[in-house]
Protein backbone atom coordinates (compact mmCIF):
# COMPACT_ATOMS: atom_id res chain seq x y z
CA UNK A 1 0.00 0.00 0.00
CA UNK A 2 1.35 3.80 -0.95
CA UNK A 3 -0.43 6.08 -0.27
CA UNK A 4 0.95 9.79 -0.80
CA UNK A 5 2.06 11.47 2.16
CA UNK A 6 -1.08 14.05 3.03
CA UNK A 7 -1.26 17.93 3.40
CA UNK A 8 -0.57 18.96 6.58
CA UNK A 9 -4.23 19.86 6.71
CA UNK A 10 -5.40 16.50 7.23
CA UNK A 11 -3.43 16.03 10.13
CA UNK A 12 -5.90 17.68 12.66
CA UNK A 13 -5.38 21.15 14.29
CA UNK A 14 -5.92 22.50 17.83
CA UNK A 15 -9.78 23.10 16.94
CA UNK A 16 -10.36 19.21 15.35
CA UNK A 17 -7.52 17.28 17.41
CA UNK A 18 -7.01 14.09 15.58
CA UNK A 19 -7.64 10.93 17.35
CA UNK A 20 -5.29 8.92 15.32
CA UNK A 21 -2.51 10.03 13.44
CA UNK A 22 -0.11 7.84 11.16
CA UNK A 23 2.92 9.35 10.58
CA UNK A 24 4.94 8.30 7.37
CA UNK A 25 4.31 4.75 8.52
CA UNK A 26 5.60 1.68 6.77
CA UNK A 27 5.79 -2.23 7.77
CA UNK A 28 7.86 -5.12 6.82
CA UNK A 29 8.10 -8.54 6.91
CA UNK A 30 11.06 -10.76 7.37
CA UNK A 31 10.55 -13.68 4.58
CA UNK A 32 12.70 -16.81 3.01
CA UNK A 33 13.11 -14.15 0.10
CA UNK A 34 13.74 -10.85 2.16
CA UNK A 35 12.12 -8.35 2.90
CA UNK A 36 8.87 -7.53 2.22
CA UNK A 37 7.55 -4.46 2.10
CA UNK A 38 3.44 -4.88 3.10
CA UNK A 39 2.51 -0.94 3.76
CA UNK A 40 4.78 2.12 2.42
CA UNK A 41 4.76 5.54 3.59
CA UNK A 42 1.25 6.11 4.53
CA UNK A 43 0.02 9.11 6.47
CA UNK A 44 -3.34 10.34 7.31
CA UNK A 45 -5.31 11.52 10.48
CA UNK A 46 -8.50 11.11 11.57
CA UNK A 47 -10.71 12.74 13.93
CA UNK A 48 -13.15 11.14 16.59
CA UNK A 49 -16.56 10.52 14.88
CA UNK A 50 -15.19 9.71 11.36
CA UNK A 51 -15.16 6.87 9.50
CA UNK A 52 -12.31 6.03 7.09
CA UNK A 53 -12.69 3.22 4.87
CA UNK A 54 -9.19 1.75 3.12
CA UNK A 55 -9.80 0.09 -0.11
CA UNK A 56 -7.76 -2.12 -2.04
CA UNK A 57 -6.98 -5.32 -4.09
CA UNK A 58 -5.85 -8.33 -1.86
CA UNK A 59 -2.85 -8.38 -0.24
CA UNK A 60 -2.26 -4.67 -0.64
CA UNK A 61 -1.33 -4.25 2.97
CA UNK A 62 -4.81 -3.13 4.89
CA UNK A 63 -4.79 -5.97 7.38
CA UNK A 64 -1.19 -5.30 7.96
CA UNK A 65 -2.01 -1.91 8.51
CA UNK A 66 -4.78 -2.57 10.99
CA UNK A 67 -3.37 -4.70 12.70
CA UNK A 68 -0.46 -2.09 13.40
CA UNK A 69 -3.03 -0.07 14.61
CA UNK A 70 -4.47 -2.44 16.72
CA UNK A 71 -0.63 -2.76 18.51
CA UNK A 72 -0.34 -5.91 17.20
CA UNK A 73 2.27 -5.29 14.82
CA UNK A 74 5.20 -2.63 15.29
CA UNK A 75 5.87 -0.20 12.08
CA UNK A 76 9.30 -0.78 10.85
CA UNK A 77 9.35 3.15 10.14
CA UNK A 78 7.18 6.01 11.16
CA UNK A 79 4.87 6.34 13.74
CA UNK A 80 1.24 5.78 14.98
CA UNK A 81 -0.08 7.75 17.75
CA UNK A 82 -3.58 8.11 19.50
CA UNK A 83 -4.29 11.12 21.08
CA UNK A 84 -0.84 12.36 20.54
CA UNK A 85 0.86 9.26 22.37
CA UNK A 86 2.61 6.34 20.45
CA UNK A 87 0.72 3.55 20.45
CA UNK A 88 1.95 0.44 22.17
CA UNK A 89 0.48 -3.15 23.26
CA UNK A 90 -3.16 -3.72 22.17
CA UNK A 91 -5.88 -2.30 24.47
CA UNK A 92 -9.29 -1.74 25.03
CA UNK A 93 -9.47 1.30 23.44
CA UNK A 94 -8.60 -0.16 20.18
CA UNK A 95 -11.17 -3.19 19.41
CA UNK A 96 -10.31 -5.12 16.41
CA UNK A 97 -12.81 -7.54 14.54
CA UNK A 98 -10.74 -9.93 12.28
CA UNK A 99 -11.22 -11.19 9.17
CA UNK A 100 -11.34 -14.67 10.27
CA UNK A 101 -14.71 -15.86 12.31
CA UNK A 102 -12.35 -17.63 15.01
CA UNK A 103 -11.83 -14.92 17.18
CA UNK A 104 -13.83 -16.13 20.01
CA UNK A 105 -12.45 -18.33 23.14
CA UNK A 106 -13.87 -21.92 22.41
CA UNK A 107 -14.42 -22.79 25.71
CA UNK A 108 -16.83 -19.57 26.95
CA UNK A 109 -20.09 -19.46 25.64
CA UNK A 110 -21.61 -16.45 23.69
CA UNK A 111 -22.54 -14.71 26.71
CA UNK A 112 -19.32 -15.54 28.76
CA UNK A 113 -17.45 -14.09 25.65
CA UNK A 114 -18.72 -10.70 25.61
CA UNK A 115 -19.27 -10.72 29.65
CA UNK A 116 -14.98 -11.19 30.09
CA UNK A 117 -14.40 -8.62 28.00
CA UNK A 118 -16.15 -6.23 29.67
CA UNK A 119 -14.60 -7.96 32.86
CA UNK A 120 -11.05 -7.60 31.86
CA UNK A 121 -11.34 -4.65 29.70
CA UNK A 122 -13.68 -2.37 31.82
CA UNK A 123 -13.02 -3.94 34.85
CA UNK A 124 -16.89 -4.08 35.41
CA UNK A 125 -18.02 -6.76 38.00
CA UNK A 126 -19.59 -9.66 36.92
CA UNK A 127 -22.75 -9.01 37.27
CA UNK A 128 -23.37 -5.51 35.27
CA UNK A 129 -20.66 -7.30 32.88
CA UNK A 130 -23.56 -9.69 32.18
CA UNK A 131 -26.33 -7.08 31.84
CA UNK A 132 -24.35 -5.08 29.36
CA UNK A 133 -23.42 -8.23 27.50
CA UNK A 134 -26.87 -9.23 27.20
CA UNK A 135 -27.78 -5.88 25.93
CA UNK A 136 -25.81 -5.73 22.93
CA UNK A 137 -25.94 -9.29 21.96
CA UNK A 138 -29.48 -8.59 22.24
CA UNK A 139 -28.69 -5.51 19.20
CA UNK A 140 -27.09 -7.63 17.29
CA UNK A 141 -30.12 -10.25 17.03
CA UNK A 142 -28.58 -13.40 19.40
CA UNK A 143 -30.39 -13.08 22.34
CA UNK A 144 -31.49 -16.88 21.88
CA UNK A 145 -28.20 -17.62 21.81
CA UNK A 146 -26.06 -16.60 24.73
CA UNK A 147 -25.61 -19.95 26.41
CA UNK A 148 -24.32 -21.63 23.43
CA UNK A 149 -20.65 -22.13 22.36
CA UNK A 150 -19.21 -20.74 19.39
CA UNK A 151 -18.55 -23.75 17.95
CA UNK A 152 -22.17 -24.59 17.07
CA UNK A 153 -22.98 -20.92 15.29
CA UNK A 154 -22.87 -19.94 11.80
CA UNK A 155 -20.08 -17.61 10.55
CA UNK A 156 -22.01 -14.65 10.54
CA UNK A 157 -23.45 -15.36 13.85
CA UNK A 158 -19.92 -15.73 15.42
CA UNK A 159 -19.09 -12.20 13.38
CA UNK A 160 -22.06 -10.76 15.10
CA UNK A 161 -20.81 -11.83 18.69
CA UNK A 162 -17.15 -10.54 17.66
CA UNK A 163 -19.13 -7.14 16.75
CA UNK A 164 -21.17 -7.12 20.13
CA UNK A 165 -18.03 -7.69 22.05
CA UNK A 166 -16.29 -4.87 20.38
CA UNK A 167 -19.09 -2.48 21.16
CA UNK A 168 -19.86 -3.29 24.00
CA UNK A 169 -16.31 -2.16 25.43
CA UNK A 170 -16.78 1.13 23.53
CA UNK A 171 -12.91 1.57 22.32
CA UNK A 172 -12.53 5.06 21.22
CA UNK A 173 -11.36 3.46 18.11
CA UNK A 174 -13.11 0.44 16.42
CA UNK A 175 -11.11 -1.47 14.24
CA UNK A 176 -12.55 -3.80 11.69
CA UNK A 177 -11.39 -5.80 8.82
CA UNK A 178 -13.30 -7.35 6.60
CA UNK A 179 -15.68 -8.67 9.26
CA UNK A 180 -18.41 -9.90 6.50
CA UNK A 181 -15.73 -10.86 3.87
CA UNK A 182 -16.72 -14.76 4.07
CA UNK A 183 -20.11 -14.58 4.13
CA UNK A 184 -22.66 -15.04 1.11
CA UNK A 185 -23.86 -11.86 -0.52
CA UNK A 186 -27.37 -11.79 1.14
CA UNK A 187 -25.85 -11.74 4.71
CA UNK A 188 -23.09 -9.78 4.09
CA UNK A 189 -25.33 -6.87 2.44
CA UNK A 190 -27.55 -7.38 5.80
CA UNK A 191 -24.73 -7.11 8.11
CA UNK A 192 -23.69 -4.35 6.75
CA UNK A 193 -26.49 -2.10 6.88
CA UNK A 194 -26.81 -3.43 10.23
CA UNK A 195 -23.40 -2.28 11.54
CA UNK A 196 -24.38 0.85 10.13
CA UNK A 197 -26.84 1.38 12.27
CA UNK A 198 -24.97 0.59 15.19
CA UNK A 199 -22.30 2.88 13.92
CA UNK A 200 -24.62 5.97 13.03
CA UNK A 201 -26.08 5.17 16.56
CA UNK A 202 -22.80 4.95 18.90
CA UNK A 203 -20.91 7.65 16.91
CA UNK A 204 -17.94 5.43 16.97
CA UNK A 205 -14.41 6.11 15.38
N1 LIG B 1 2.84 -12.70 8.54
C1 LIG B 1 3.27 -12.38 7.32
N2 LIG B 1 4.52 -12.71 6.90
C2 LIG B 1 4.96 -12.37 5.68
N3 LIG B 1 4.23 -11.69 4.78
C3 LIG B 1 2.98 -11.34 5.12
C4 LIG B 1 2.43 -11.66 6.39
N4 LIG B 1 1.16 -11.18 6.45
C5 LIG B 1 0.94 -10.58 5.26
N5 LIG B 1 2.02 -10.68 4.45
C6 LIG B 1 2.16 -10.11 3.10
O1 LIG B 1 1.92 -8.72 3.18
C7 LIG B 1 1.16 -8.27 2.07
C8 LIG B 1 -0.08 -7.57 2.57
O2 LIG B 1 -0.93 -8.52 3.21
P1 LIG B 1 -2.28 -8.11 3.92
O3 LIG B 1 -2.81 -9.31 4.60
O4 LIG B 1 -2.03 -6.90 4.74
O5 LIG B 1 -3.19 -7.71 2.65
P2 LIG B 1 -4.74 -7.32 2.57
O6 LIG B 1 -4.81 -6.01 1.83
O7 LIG B 1 -5.35 -7.37 3.92
O8 LIG B 1 -5.33 -8.47 1.63
P3 LIG B 1 -6.79 -9.16 1.65
O9 LIG B 1 -7.72 -8.19 0.94
O10 LIG B 1 -6.59 -10.41 0.86
O11 LIG B 1 -7.18 -9.43 3.07
C9 LIG B 1 0.91 -9.49 1.21
O12 LIG B 1 1.87 -9.52 0.20
C10 LIG B 1 1.12 -10.66 2.15
O13 LIG B 1 1.61 -11.78 1.47
MG1 LIG C 1 -6.85 -8.54 4.76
Amino acid sequence: MNLAPRPVDLVGDAASPSLLTLDRVSISYPTRDGILTAVEDVSFALSAGERLVLLGPSGCGKSTLLRAVGGFLKPSSGEIRMDGRPIGAPGPERMTVFQEFDQLLPWRTVLGNVRYALERGKSLPRREAETVARGWLERVGLSKFVDTFPHTLSGGMKQRVAIARAFALEPALLLMDEPFAALDALTRRQMQDELLKLCEETGST
